[in-house]
């Protein structure tokens, strides 16, 4: 994995990258001797050289049992508890693989909104097959997932029977509180400990993400690897310079400081748009606080430049843009000649479709940067275990890194609890009585 961001440090002082480098230098000293803001949920940190092989045995294990007994298995889950598992499944998949039969069961997630559609239309789907879960909840107690998983359990021991069900509904929670606890402990399923240290947001690389990600077929002895050295190569004892992650933290405060708030993640391959969703989570969630932050959004390009792409060029100079770049595909198709060379294309023939896209990529960086738009550049060589692994480290050291140079807790979210309280309020939820006739009040 490279960062480059010489066409971003075009757009902010001379030297002002240097200039964070006691910050930066701060932040993780903080980090390491787990003395900042939100040092109880530090467990990220120096999780991947702590995975040990038996550990990813258990976990390959327990796929195995899911696979061997599942068409499909629903992943219930929302923000942190499912969108590392996603991204990671998504980006490693074949795009059209659902509409092959294969050996693997199919992954779907739910507990992850409250559509009443999409619920009952996933139920309508199961019944045709023989299906598992995996429940996951750090707190077992988010409304999402509880909903979800209530439904589910119930219809997996409907169809399949009590014991099969044990052996096919995991959970992955804390280890002695809540419901999904509880539940757990009470049917008798294999359950895993999401640690007390780990924040959802940054719990892709436990059972959370480990699970879902080998019950899809994924090497995730390889996926840990890359992020293993990813975490080598981000240690303190790194000059800024060869630390990626420093330098990605580093380079977005400057910019942030200039007064560019809104960052966008692009890429270029469609598989990576949930990179972009857990991308957004994590740095949304662990920076947007005490009325700072930058506001993480995120586009797939070149879909997106028919849609966004006006915007991006001409709209309010407020953006940077940080593209996720894989230098090669996984397979190689070239663009056909055709003799009446009715679309003028014929000069692109025998290209490789990735050298256009690499072309329209390259373009897009110079035309954005043209129009005032910083570019930092993130490359990896491939779409494989090994390259998203050391994505997702980078990733988290830099959201730690800059969510302290910024000067916020970025391990807390007190902010999510503010939509919840209303939730329950207005459902008569009992204990909130109070806050109900407060919000009938208001409503009136
Ligand atoms: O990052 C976080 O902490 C949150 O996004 C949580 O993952 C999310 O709210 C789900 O929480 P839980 O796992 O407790 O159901």
């Amino acid at each position: 994995m490279k960062i480059n961001i010489s066409k971003a440090q075009q757009f902010v002082a001379a030297g002002a990258v240097e200039a964070l480098e006691p910050q930066v230098k701060a932040a993780q000293k903080a980090l390491e001797e787990g003395t900042c803001a939100g040092n109880d949920f530090l467990g990220w940190l120096h999780l991947p050289s702590s995975i040990t092989p038996e550990f990813i045995k258990e976990i390959n294990e327990t796929a195995k049992v899911l696979q061997q007994n599942c068409d499909a298995v629903v992943v219930a889950g929302i923000g942190g508890s499912y969108l590392g598992a996603r991204m990671v499944i998504d980006a490693l998949s074949n795009t059209f693989g659902w509409l092959q039969p294969s050996k693997m069961p199919r992954i779907l997630f739910a507990g992850n909104n409250i559509g009443e559609d999409y619920l009952s239309e996933l139920i309508g789907y199961l019944k045709t097959v023989k299906f598992g879960v995996i429940n996951i909840s750090k707190s077992g107690t988010t409304t999402e997932t509880a909903i979800t998983f209530r439904l589910l359990k119930k219809m997996c021991e409907e169809q399949m029977g009590k014991d099969i069900a044990k052996k096919v509904i995991v959970a992955i929670t804390d280890a002695k509180k809540g419901a999904a606890r509880t539940t757990a402990d009470k049917e008798g399923y294999k359950s895993f400990v999401i640690p007390d240290n780990v924040g959802g947001r940054f719990s892709v690389l436990t059972p959370v993400g480990l699970l879902p990600i080998a019950v899809a077929g994924f090497d995730i002895e390889a996926l840990v690897k890359g992020a293993q050295d990813m975490e080598k190569q981000c240690d303190i004892s790194a000059p800024l310079a060869d630390n990626p992650a420093a330098v990605y933290a580093a380079i977005r405060n400057a910019i942030y400081q200039s007064g560019k708030k809104i960052e966008i993640m692009a890429n270029y391959q469609p598989k990576l748009h949930n990179l972009g969703e857990w991308w957004k989570q994590l740095y949304g969630e662990s920076e947007g606080k005490d009325g700072k932050g930058i506001f993480p959004a995120s586009v797939d390009l070149t879909t997106d430049l028919h849609s966004m792409g006006q915007w991006i060029q001409d709209g309010e100079r407020t953006i940077f843009e940080t593209v996720i770049s894989v230098e090669k595909p996984n397979t190689s198709l070239q663009v056909p000649s055709d003799q009446e060379n009715l679309d003028g294309l014929n000069f692109l023939a025998g290209k490789r479709i990735d050298e256009v896209n690499k072309m329209a990529e390259l373009g897009t960086q110079l035309a954005h940067v043209d129009g005032g738009v910083p570019n930092i550049k993130i490359s990896i060589e491939k779409l494989d275990e090994y390259n998203i692994g050391q994505l997702i480290y980078f990733f988290e050291k830099g959201c730690g890194i800059s969510g302290l140079i910024l000067g916020v807790n970025p391990f807390n979210q007190p902010g999510v609890e503010a939509y919840k309280k209303n939730m329950f309020a207005l459902l008569n939820k009992p204990g909130y009585e109070a806050e109900s006739k407060a919000i009938q009040e208001r409503l009136k």
